[in-house]
């Protein structure tokens, strides 16, 4: 069997997924249409050519332009589900879905209709025969008292999330001001996962950490910079969840042979790949691996370790991570 066949049938999970990150411009008219908001744009073919970046802050503009045709719980259900039906044909059995509240927030929309129109899409994915945790966001560019204001909207509703990340502008937003409300989400039983080392430095990891104590580090492909921190990752087996087809089109690399992610796990660190945002990189989950299947030649067990660490990395339980290893196994 090709590499490419055996990416295509392994059951897989994705622990890096921004749901606003997978609106395709089809969509994004349907939505704008039915909800009278005027798009920038006269064509799907317009909006996927202006989706050209220099860096991350220039993706996240147009990223957050994006997510303002987004208003009803339906407008959330249906974003989800269009990803859900995606993520199935890629084999992809388990998902662990991050959300912006303050994106919407901001703009009066509810984090009620939010949370609820993903979630009731997540309810509906045992039709699709995948499993999932949803994981809402604090955005960095904001303060930590916005924050904390959005954590007390987020707790009425605590049954629907399983933890709590940290994204957008990484460069000037360390995260040790975000510790306090970190510390808030972790008393309430919730997991803790925060972006470091895409664009920040590998000081950022630690501080994620150690202030944070996040238990994954999103991206983090800058640790290498640190042997200390290698040393302390590889350790404490702390995953990372690299994005190539995000790195390559932010520029965090040059090209898909230039991601460091062989030296990573040759570092003894505990990868996955993931897809971000892909209606904006070009690509789902399956198109990374084949990305990077292609540019750095991996081996059919490299390929299988990839996919089993995608579920040993995610927050499902020990019973659940079996039974999809056992389904692994049928194709080693
Ligand atoms: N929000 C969506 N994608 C992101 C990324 N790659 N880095 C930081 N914030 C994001
Ligand atoms: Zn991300």
């Amino acid at each position: 069997m090709s590499n490419r066949e055996l990416i295509n049938r392994l059951p897989k999970a994705e622990l890096h997924l921004h749901i606003e990150g997978t609106l395709e411009p089809e969509l994004m008219f349907k939505i704008a249409k039915r909800n009278n908001i005027e798009l920038p744009y006269c064509s799907v073919e317009e909006i996927r050519s202006a989706y050209n970046f220099s860096n991350l802050q220039t993706f996240l503009d147009i990223y957050y332009k994006g997510a303002e045709v987004l208003q009803t719980e339906q407008d959330f259900y249906d974003l989800t589900w269009a990803y859900l039906q995606r993520a199935a044909e890629d084999n992809i059995r388990h998902t662990e879905i991050f959300f912006d509240p303050q994106t919407h927030t901001q703009r009066g929309i509810a984090y009620e209709t939010i949370v609820t129109g993903i979630h009731r899409a997540l309810q509906d994915a045992s039709q699709l025969n995948i499993t999932s945790r949803l994981i809402p966001c604090f955005l960095r560019h904001l303060s930590a008292e916005d924050a904390d204001k959005t954590f007390d909207q987020v707790l009425p509703f605590i049954h629907m999330i399983d933890g709590v990340g940290l994204d957008s502008s990484e460069l000037n937003n360390p995260p040790e001001d975000f510790a306090a409300v970190f510390a808030r989400a972790r008393e309430a039983g919730l997991k803790c996962v925060a972006h470091a080392g895409e664009e920040g430095p590998p000081e950022y990891i630690w501080g994620a950490l150690k202030s944070l104590q996040v238990s994954r580090i999103d991206h983090g492909v800058r640790a290498l910079e640190d042997t200390l921190l290698v040393e302390y990752l590889k350790e404490n087996q702390i995953p990372l969840t690299v994005c190539p087809l995000s790195n390559l089109k932010l520029k965090i690399f040059d090209t898909i042979a230039d991601n460091n992610l062989l030296e990573l796990i040759n570092a003894g660190l505990f990868v996955t790949v993931n897809s971000d945002d892909p209606a904006y990189f070009g690509g789902y989950l399956n198109e990374n691996y084949h990305a990077l299947d292609s540019a750095l030649s991996l081996s059919a067990e490299q390929i299988i370790q990839l996919v089993k660490n995608s579920f040993e990395a995610s927050f499902i339980n020990d019973s659940l991570c079996q039974k999809y290893l056992a389904e692994i196994s049928e194709h080693e």
